[in-house]
């Protein structure tokens, strides 16, 4: 059985420690918790106990528990050490190497990776303080779930609530998971989207989702958390995936800025490139025997806008290309317009391979063009992820 070490800090969110500690267990870990004394004015020691099954740690000067277990051997006792939800305090402790309580001394001198789910008021999270410790534990190697954005039990909205128990659930199985990928963060587009002409109408593409949710799927297993951000599509979520469901481009691109940082990004999603400014009511036939003209926007390229160079911008970047013709030539010409570093490229005119369940492709990298023979498309994903392995080692 896989341990964690769980350090509760204060703050309201400290509730949903208790939902994080249920869902663990029941994911088979072993789960020991500290309370920092913040945290034991939201939970109480013993519904942690009830929950983990386990002797709760909360003072660091206790002579009982040091003889029992002393601090350093605790703080080495599990495989990861978990602080959810992390106060801007406790992080400022961690950044600056404090030792003054239980929790602190444990982060100190543990020898484990160490992931952290922050959970504060939305300035404090802004704060240029808070951001250059996440920066610097970050820097460190911290592994970190970012926080929500969205309404505060402050009354205040924006990013700082922790995030869902879930979601944390995902990030603790990937850093323990062993794999080349181990607790790297990305984030994978897949599917077609659906563009609404008017409330019952939409303009679509016949992607499946088929190699995106692969690609998904087989980061996972090489010990990734990821992110998959889907349009609608007929197949079910990968297991062990964060999914994000959206139907149009806005969505799927608003999901991806939200879902930052991450170290990769793959865009698999056929995203339609035109949205229509669509009617408020059903568009009838008038009669005239016209057709309707239909107004069209661009929408936003995802791709290109993840490969701006900027402080967001993922290691690597993987696009997609669906080509008619001229396959070489035209993947060239759109890995650099786009500025992804990886482009795989397919032909989809009349090959079977837009909503089919094989693919052939060429990979274009800064290396040079690969041609991968006919393969599923699970098949390809796998090696793809392969791939990526061998990139971050
Ligand atoms: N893409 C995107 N956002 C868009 C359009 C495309 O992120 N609005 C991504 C796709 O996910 C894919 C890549 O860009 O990874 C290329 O998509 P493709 O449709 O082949 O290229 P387009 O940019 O649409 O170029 P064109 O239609 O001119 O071939």
């Amino acid at each position: 059985m896989k341990r964690i070490l769980l350090i509760v800090s204060g703050g309201i969110a400290a509730y949903k420690a208790l939902e994080l500690v249920r869902l663990a267990t029941k994911a088979g870990l072993g789960v020991r918790a500290v309370l920092t004394q913040a945290g034991a004015q939201f939970v109480t020691p013993l519904s942690l106990q009830a929950l983990t099954g386990e002797k709760v740690y909360t003072d660091l000067f206790s002579l009982t528990d040091e003889s029992e277990m002393g601090h350093i051997e605790l703080s080495r006792s599990a495989e990861l050490v978990v602080v959810a939800p992390a106060s801007a305090d406790i992080l400022a402790k961690m950044a600056a190497g404090l030792a003054d309580d239980l929790a602190s001394t444990l982060l100190l001198a543990t020898d484990k990776p160490v992931l952290v789910a922050p959970a504060m008021n939305v300035r404090m999270w802004e704060h240029a303080a808070t951001q250059a410790n996440i920066a610097t534990l970050r820097a460190r190697g911290v592994l970190m779930v970012p926080p929500d954005d969205g309404p505060m039990a402050c009354g205040e909205f924006g990013p700082g609530r922790l995030a869902e128990p879930p979601a944390i659930l995902a990030a603790i199985l990937a850093a323990l998971h062993d794999g080349p990928l181990k607790g790297r963060h990305a984030i994978v587009t897949s599917g077609p989207t659906h563009e609404p002409i008017d409330p019952v109408r939409y303009l679509a593409n016949r992607s499946s989702g088929r190699q995106g949710h692969a690609i998904a799927e087989a980061l996972v297993a090489l010990g990734a958390r990821v992110t998959l951000v889907s349009g609608p599509v007929s197949i079910p979520d990968p297991p062990g995936v964060t999914v994000a469901h959206v139907e149009t481009a806005c969505e799927m691109e608003a999901a991806v800025q939200a879902a930052l940082p991450a170290e990769i990004a793959i865009c698999a999603a056929a995203v339609a490139d035109w949205r229509v400014a669509a009617a408020e009511q059903k568009i009838k036939k008038d009669g005239s025997g016209q057709p309707p003209a239909l107004n069209l926007a661009e929408n936003p390229d995802i791709l290109a806008a993840l490969s701006k160079p900027g402080p967001q911008r993922p290691r690597l970047v993987v696009g997609f290309a669906a080509e008619t013709e001229k396959l070489a030539e035209h993947a060239a010409a759109k890995r650099a317009r786009k500025g992804c570093d990886w482009l795989v490229a397919n032909n989809v005119g009349g090959t079977g391979i837009m909503g089919g369940t094989e693919n052939e492709i060429l990979l274009l990298t800064a290396q040079g063009t690969e041609a991968w023979e006919r393969m599923d498309k699970r098949a390809l994903a796998a090696r793809l992820a392969a791939k990526i392995g061998e990139y971050f080692a």
